[in-house]
């Protein structure tokens, strides 16, 4: 028996104990019921995350509502998280409901309105015993709605990144050092220095976004130098969708979702333990 919890003591903990908590984006109640399961079965905290195109075609109350049932029934930790939100207003709107940890994304803007926006935002979800996720630099690739063109790309400067968390107090602190949202051309560069000057001068939670299709040994390297959140969601989507696929292919008279949906479910469920493993999260509660 739980509730929503915020992140800030699972981040806390993570970091603390030098493991990551998966943030897996869900987009249905087949992900989150999918992520819940298998969490809880490796006891492992978890974090679910929405994007606004998500919270826009679930709506925000269905999804605390879902959350609020799986925490229930469940004693793992369970936090459900607003990603990459840009809207001050729709974070508002789905704290009011019930969210306790949103990502303010203002690092597309310059640096001195990013830290005014995010500050906006810390003060509001403090006062509401939630936590805040902001970024500083800028990952390339596609998230949903977000789009960010190599050239637009920014890797997260160490001092900067210092003066950032001081100011606006945040939580957690996404920081780009050369993972990508969604599929990678070729193989990844992750720039390990980089998150090490950042480790030393940041004592906040750091968070990787853009972890899919990054090799395991690269997410485990990231982990062991201090990242303590990361974020799946591409691996995800595929699997499920090819699973769905598939099952068309061989069923093309298929037209009950309890039966088309059940092999996406159990795809993604594989992927969801592996990346568990990848964090070294299970058994932690
Ligand atoms: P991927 O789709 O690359 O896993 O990125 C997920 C993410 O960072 C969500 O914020």
């Amino acid at each position: 028996m739980n509730t929503i919890l915020s992140t800030r003591q699972m981040l806390l903990d993570a970091q603390a104990q030098h493991y990551a908590v998966p943030a897996f984006n869900i987009h249905n109640m087949e992900t989150l019921q999918v992520v819940v399961e298998v969490a809880e079965k490796m006891h492992s905290p978890v974090i679910l995350a929405g994007t606004p195109s998500t919270i826009r075609y679930a709506g925000p109350a269905y999804i605390v509502a879902m959350a609020q049932v799986a925490a229930k029934q469940t004693t793992i930790p369970i936090a459900i998280h607003l990603d990459h939100h840009e809207d001050f207003d729709a974070i508002k709107t789905s704290i009011d409901l019930g969210f306790r940890s949103a990502m303010i994304d203002a690092s597309r803007d310059p640096y001195d309105e990013n830290v005014a926006r995010v500050k906006e935002v810390v003060d509001y979800a403090h006062h509401r015993d939630a936590t805040v996720e902001a970024e500083l630099g800028k990952l390339i690739g596609q998230e949903d709605d977000l789009t960010v063109s190599e050239a637009d790309g920014a890797y997260t400067d160490p001092d900067t990144a210092a003066d950032f968390v001081e100011k606006t107090g945040i939580d957690s602190l996404a920081i780009a050092i050369g993972t990508a949202h969604g599929l990678y051309k070729g193989e990844p560069h992750l720039d390990f220095d980089r998150l090490k000057a950042i480790r030393e001068r940041v004592s906040t939670p750091l968070v990787l976004h853009g972890a899919s299709d990054v090799p395991d040994e690269l997410v485990q390297k990231a982990i062991s130098m201090g990242i303590c959140k990361v974020n799946i969601a591409t691996d995800l989507k595929i699997p499920f969708s090819d699973a769905v696929k598939h099952y068309f292919q061989d069923n093309p008279k298929a037209n009950d979702p309890r039966q088309y949906m059940t092999p996406g479910k159990e795809a993604m469920a594989a992927i969801v333990a592996h990346k568990i493993d990848v964090c070294g999260s299970a058994n932690r509660y």
